[in-house]
């Protein structure tokens, strides 16, 4: 399973990418509004730093602007990935841009049909919002579930991305079902490394080395 980080705070990409394990970025319109900068030059950072897909947002309500936007978020990098929410607009902007090979992720993904949907128009990606569900005491990671049964069902080669993760359950979980990507605030990712177990091993061989290294 890939990690992604979602956010678009630069300091903390630098920081996850010298681990070695992020495989990409996402990015919407509420994590930008928290950073200084233009939008395109914020995301023309992140591409620098990360090779792995970056998912940039459109905001028109149109197929027509998506696509437009779309297009113009492509010419900031490669690897930008065009993020566009579920919507019937949406679907027929996702349609075009595939077409023309352009990376879509279709974003704001609350029920198994949307993700479908999605994936008929020729998605990328998928990211259904577990956090949110889970918020309004519906279950997220049922709906990680039902999409990885629907698209493994008919072979489509859409990627689930599980996203609005709120902790490393939730990243647990997206493995056990075998989502293909798992996007989480760095504090979560953070948390996935540690274990008060291995603290207090760490502290224990520290302790014990202390007595013996005068030995030789
Ligand atoms: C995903 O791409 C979204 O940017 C994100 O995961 C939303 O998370 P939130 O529900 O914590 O805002």
């Amino acid at each position: 399973m890939k990690f992604f980080l979602d956010t678009a705070h630069v300091p903390h990409i630098r920081e996850a990418a010298t681990v070695g394990l992020l495989d990409g970025i996402t990015t919407n319109p509420t994590l930008l509004s928290k950073e200084e900068g233009s939008p395109a030059d914020i995301m023309r950072e992140i591409c620098k730093i990360v090779d792995g897909p970056v998912s940039a947002e459109v905001i028109s309500l149109e197929a027509e602007g998506m696509v437009r936007e779309g297009l113009e978020w492509t010419k900031v990098a490669e690897n930008i990935v065009v993020k566009i929410p579920m919507c019937i607009e949406g679907l027929k902007a996702i349609r075009t841009l595939s077409e023309q090979d352009v990376k879509t992720n279709c974003t704001l993904i609350f029920s198994p049909i949307q993700a479908l949907m999605a994936a008929k128009a020729g998605a990328s990606m998928v990211s259904p919002f577990v956090g949110r569900l889970d918020d309004i005491q519906t279950p997220g990671m049922e709906l990680i579930e039902q999409i990885v049964q629907i698209f493994s069902n008919y072979g489509f080669p859409t990627e689930v991305l599980v996203a609005s993760i709120r902790n490393p359950i939730h990243v647990v979980q997206s493995a056990e079902i075998g989502a293909d990507i798992a996007t989480m605030p760095w504090s979560v990712m953070q948390s996935l490394a540690k274990h008060p177990l291995t603290d207090r091993g760490i502290e224990q061989f520290l302790a014990d080395w202390e007595k013996v290294k005068q030995r030789s």
